[in-house]
């Protein structure tokens, strides 16, 4: 069964312990937390006082998503009691190998991001050494954008590359997923399914969660 990881980013600011706590009561696997710096992406999400303030209040596993230049600098405020994933962009990284090493020595689960425009062949080389690879399927930055279909191919790729190699990352989607799509891309091989606008737009939240977690079981 794949796990569903609802993105912080669509949720209500003004309410973010509630809306939590809906997902985790609905049967949601990790809060997958986006971390926006206004120059790797342009827009400014939250940081890690953000993140933090949902300390005691879920017992949720943290997928953290830094969607930001200099990642080293500030990856270990991030590590908390809850913080299950790490994941930073390949393409903000110069010494991703470097970086994933220094995630794993905080006693964090390190993942590798790649853009929807950016070809796996750069991951070669850290296939071996991470947790989990995040593939982009849209342009980073803003919640509620269209799934980009050639995502779709990178993922049967991916899925054949670590059956062949015989590694056990998991593999983790983000963007535009709804439930018109997301038994497509659990059946390429998808494992970790990150909702934002699909989850917490809905009318009904905990519904929402439930309608996913059927159609991926
Ligand atoms: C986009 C973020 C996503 C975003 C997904 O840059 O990384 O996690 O919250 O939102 P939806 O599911 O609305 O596309
Ligand atoms: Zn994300």
């Amino acid at each position: 069964m794949a796990l569903l990881a609802p993105s912080l980013l669509s949720a209500d600011f003004a309410d973010l312990a509630e809306d939590v706590k809906k997902v985790e009561n609905a049967g949601a696997h990790l809060l997958h937390i986006d971390v926006m710096d206004g120059h790797f992406v342009p827009n400014i999400s939250f940081g890690a006082a953000v993140m933090k303030s949902l300390l005691g209040k879920t017992e949720m596993p943290f997928d953290v998503h830094l969607m930001i230049e200099n990642p080293d600098d500030y990856l270990e405020d991030f590590v908390t009691d809850n913080t299950e994933y790490i994941t930073v962009h390949q393409e903000a990284c110069i010494h991703i190998d470097r970086t994933l090493r220094h995630i794993r020595s905080q006693g964090v689960k390190a993942g590798v991001a790649v853009n929807p425009g950016t070809s796996m062949s750069v991951l070669d080389y850290v296939l071996d050494d991470v947790d989990m690879v995040l593939l982009m399927s849209v342009n980073p930055g803003f919640g509620g954008q269209k799934f980009i279909e050639s995502s779709l191919g990178k993922v049967k790729e991916l899925d054949r590359i670590k059956k062949k190699r015989g590694l056990d990352f998991k593999i983790e989607i983000d963007g535009g997923i709804n439930l018109d799509n997301v038994k497509t891309v659990v059946d390429a091989g998808v494992e970790i399914i990150v909702a934002g606008s699909s989850v917490f737009e809905a009318q009904n939240i905990e519904g929402r969660v439930k309608g996913f977690l059927q159609r991926i079981k």
